[in-house]
């Protein structure tokens, strides 16, 4: 099962789907005779659906996954996340954290990631290893951030740091990404600094935008002369048009700023869960998606609560249904093939072409063996992949290949 377009979701019961050099060749109900020779393998009564691009995800935020929501984005920060992140100067605390994640990953619907390490070199190069080693295709970033944090999550020699990590790089699956945590925890200086080294390096960058009504504002009175949030990472030239860029969120994105994306080509990172739990609201994706925008999804750990795309595809349908009822009734929500289409084609087309198993894409693909939950039967492939989605159980999952490569899942 694999995404045709944005809106159709295609099956071919009892079909085969081919793979050479890590490339897709298509897929076919009968094998065509030039493959008759090749080795072929049979997954039985399983589902083959493409991987998953989880765009947005702090890995070093797993270890307070799933408690202390009560608070929203920047009291949330201070409170729980900022605390939790300076511990990552411990290398040893880094290791065993990221070792949690990254297993879960594994056992994870996600086969390509765009994650936040912390400002710490040596734990965010840990984190790329581990990453590496367990076979995913991704982009890891430093953290850069020097005000508004208490001290030991405050850089003094930020850009320093972040030209020492980058010659540290040399992963060959696992590649930096620039990543200015948002304006209020960046100086004009270190957003300069990274503006400058996108412009020369044409680096990926992710960063957070419009996420929360009292962040807005501080940013505001951070930039004045900015015409509104994304205005301010364009005047640092780092707002896409030096090089692919993620902005998370965007929930309180207007049309103006809505418009800047688009033109910049800048991807928005849409987190629906992490939205309902810092109630910062429910972010407009029928206008991004009506706007030509390109979108996909991140889990948000620990804002989010899991590592399953499975979760972050039903807490999308979810938010837009809401969006309709509550706040605009022309902007239909998600279907079903739409918002697996974000989770697979959306997210990976960052990577290129990769999400659905049309010829001439990277081979991700997930074996999915859904006897758990297959209690009655239901027989048309598309329901059963729906089905799998909302139950959100990653056992699941039972083998996975990223670029042709088998991830071991053990
Ligand atoms: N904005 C700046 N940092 C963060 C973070 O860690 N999580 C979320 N959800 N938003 C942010
Ligand atoms: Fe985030």
């Amino acid at each position: 099962v694999y995404s045709k377009s944005k809106e159709e979701l295609v099956s071919v019961p009892e079909g085969y789907v081919v793979c050479a050099d890590g490339v897709c060749r298509g897929v076919f109900s009968q094998l065509p005779p030039e493959y008759q020779s090749w080795e072929t393998e049979d997954r039985g009564d399983c589902l083959i659906i493409p991987g998953m691009t989880d765009l947005h995800v702090h890995a070093p935020q797993y270890t307070v996954c799933g408690y202390a929501m009560d608070l929203e984005l920047m009291a949330w920060l201070e409170a729980y996340i900022f605390p939790e992140e300076a511990r990552y100067a411990s290398l040893d605390y880094a290791r065993s954290s990221y070792a949690a994640f990254v297993h879960d990953l594994v056992h994870s619907p996600t086969t390509r990631v765009c994650a936040f390490g912390t400002l710490h070199v040596e734990g965010t190069l840990e984190l790329m290893e581990q990453l590496e080693r367990a076979g995913f295709v991704g982009y890891v970033g430093k953290v850069s951030m020097d005000r508004n944090a208490p001290e030991n999550l405050s850089e003094t020699e930020g850009e320093k740091n972040l030209r020492e990590w980058l010659k540290l790089c040399s992963f060959p699956h696992i590649k930096p990404i620039l990543t200015p945590r948002f304006i209020p925890a960046c100086s004009d200086e270190l957003m300069t600094a990274i503006g400058a080294i996108q412009a020369d390096t044409h680096l990926p960058l992710q960063s957070h935008l419009s996420e929360n009504p009292i962040e807005i504002d501080f940013v505001r009175q951070l930039c004045p002369q900015a015409d509104f949030y994304g205005d301010a990472y364009d005047r640092f030239g780092t707002f896409g048009t030096n090089g692919s860029t993620i902005m998370a969120h965007c929930v309180h994105s207007g049309p103006e700023e809505i418009r800047r994306m688009k033109e910049n080509g800048v991807y928005v990172a849409h987190c629906a869960e992490s939205n309902f739990n810092l109630s910062s609201g429910i972010a407009p994706v029928r206008r991004f998606l009506e706007a030509g925008l390109k979108v996909g999804l991140g889990t948000d750990i620990g804002a989010g609560t899991s590592v399953s795309m499975f979760r972050s595809i039903k807490e999308a349908i979810i938010a837009s249904k809401m969006y309709w009822r509550l706040m605009d009734s022309s902007k239909k929500a998600l279907s079903f093939p739409e918002a697996f289409y974000l989770a697979t084609v959306g997210g990976g087309s960052f990577f290129g072409k990769v999400g659905t198993f049309e010829p001439g894409y990277e081979f991700d693909a997930l074996v999915i063996d859904d006897k758990i939950i297959r209690q009655p039967v239901p027989t048309d492939p598309q329901n059963r992949l729906e089905r799998v989605i909302y139950g959100d159980d990653c056992r699941v999952v039972i083998e996975k290949y990223i670029q042709g490569r088998r991830i071991g899942l053990s």
